[in-house]
């Protein structure tokens, strides 16, 4: 008899198992759906133009693009790859391929240190679904023309090219931004695929450093740390789209948190995964992270103890936005970090993703069909301090809501994150 009891108990257990499971599937495939359509309303709407990437919406709410040369433009391609990923829909592929391979002249671009996310995001996902061997040379190359920004005295890449403090009383000429690390996914793949380990040098050298200076004893983050080229030594912690120096910007510690995750995946280095678990419990366990889990821009604006500088539009807003952008790079890595640990760890990252990906994905935060400029996601926050792109859509946002949705059916069905790689 007690047998039975078990025996049905463990049956019921099973079912409801694959009653969630079959339930997530298809909200899964209801937000690829939707975002096909919508990624094609887009495309019909883009058209051809050349050299036109679309970032946001302005407050008439039409679309606004930028040029090749920002660092957003391999997002859009990016994203239509991760439609065809699930969708496997031939149109989009075409139009992928179209978007991506506009970008061919920034392999030789040296401007600013974006490249990873330009080329990686963009060709990046085409020569992992096509296995395309000029897409692999282009890879090669942009991660070469990144490499030239490192600087073995400071053993980082600078970001940008000066930084000026939002104090007004400093410009720093070697600025590392959090962000930084997630160009180096494309060093990481230059190696592999060449043989030549001088990309991981660069990569490795840049996230010790970066774990040493710019990441705080309880795993917050600062999100500029500049160096003095001389004598290699920290010049500066300050903040230029985060509330404060000593706050932390709810995406500069998403960045963080998927670029460290990363970075262990390519080292196996425990260090690293060290700090990714660290970033990620500061931020998915922290009092001010609202029950959706989708974070504020920054977890500390307007508190005591957090000053913005006298030149940041920070100090003039109050009202507490949301940046969806942030939850959808978090819920993305932690997919990822939960197939690094186990048990408990590994559920509580996993359960924050798929409560990051449900909220994303509910009418709070995803854009009625043909609304929000065909964008998918709605409240997501650019940059407080500059006063621009407060309360919008962003591109990035919609592409890592879409590679987390890739990464959470892949995770159901039971495959390797990374089978395609
Ligand atoms: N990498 C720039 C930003 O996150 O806004």
């Amino acid at each position: 008899m007690k047998q039975m009891f078990v025996c049905a108990g463990i049956l019921s257990l099973c079912l409801l198992g694959f009653t969630t499971r079959n339930s997530e599937a298809d909200f899964v495939k209801e937000n690829f759906k939707y975002a096909n359509k919508q990624l094609k309303t887009m495309l019909q709407e883009t058209g051809n133009k050349q050299n036109a990437f679309p970032r946001t919406i302005n407050k008439a709410g039409k679309l606004v693009t930028t040029n090749m040369y920002d660092w957003t433009p391999g997002f859009f391609p990016g994203s239509l790859w991760n439609a065809y990923e699930y969708m496997e829909d031939t149109e989009m592929k075409t139009a992928a391929r179209t978007w991506t391979e506009q970008l061919e002249p920034l392999k030789t671009f040296t401007g600013h240190h974006d490249l990873g996310f330009m080329m990686y995001c963009s060709y990046g996902n085409a020569y992992q679904q096509t296995g395309n061997d000029a897409y692999k040379n282009i890879l090669v190359q942009s991660a070469r023309s990144l490499s030239t920004r490192f600087n073995p005295t400071t053993g980082c890449i600078k970001s940008w090219n000066t930084f000026k403090s939002w104090h007004g009383n400093k410009t720093y000429n070697f600025p590392v931004i959090i962000d930084n690390m997630m160009n180096l996914e494309l060093l990481f793949f230059a190696s592999k695929v060449t043989g030549d380990t001088s990309y991981r040098h660069v990569a490795v050298s840049h996230a010790v450093n970066t774990m040493k200076y710019q990441i705080r004893k309880d795993y917050s983050s600062f999100h500029v740390v500049c160096y003095d080229t001389i004598n290699g030594k920290v010049a500066g912690q300050e903040t230029a789209q985060g509330y404060a120096d000593n706050s932390t910007w709810s995406r500069g510690q998403a960045w963080g948190i998927y670029g460290f995750t990363m970075v262990y995946r390519e080292t196996r280095d425990p260090r690293f995964l060290k700090t990714a678990q660290g970033m990620a419990d500061f931020f998915i366990r922290h009092k001010n992270l609202p029950a959706d889990k989708v974070p504020y821009w920054d977890f500390n604006a307007n508190q005591a103890g957090y000053t913005p500088g006298v030149n940041s539009n920070a100090r003039k807003v109050t009202q507490s936005y949301r940046d969806a952008s942030a939850a959808a790079i978090v819920a993305s890595a932690l997919f990822e970090l939960s197939t690094y640990v186990s048990g408990a760890k590994s559920k509580e990252y996993k359960n924050a993703a798929i409560k990051m990906l449900h909220s994303l994905g509910s009418d709070a935060y995803r854009a009625k069909p043909g609304t929000n400029g065909n964008f998918l996601l709605m409240h997501c926050v650019g940059s407080i301090p500059h006063n621009g792109e407060i309360d919008v859509p962003l591109v990035y946002a919609d592409y890592y809501f879409l590679e987390a949705l890739n990464r959470y059916d892949r995770l159901l069905k039971g495959e390797s994150l990374f089978a395609k790689g």
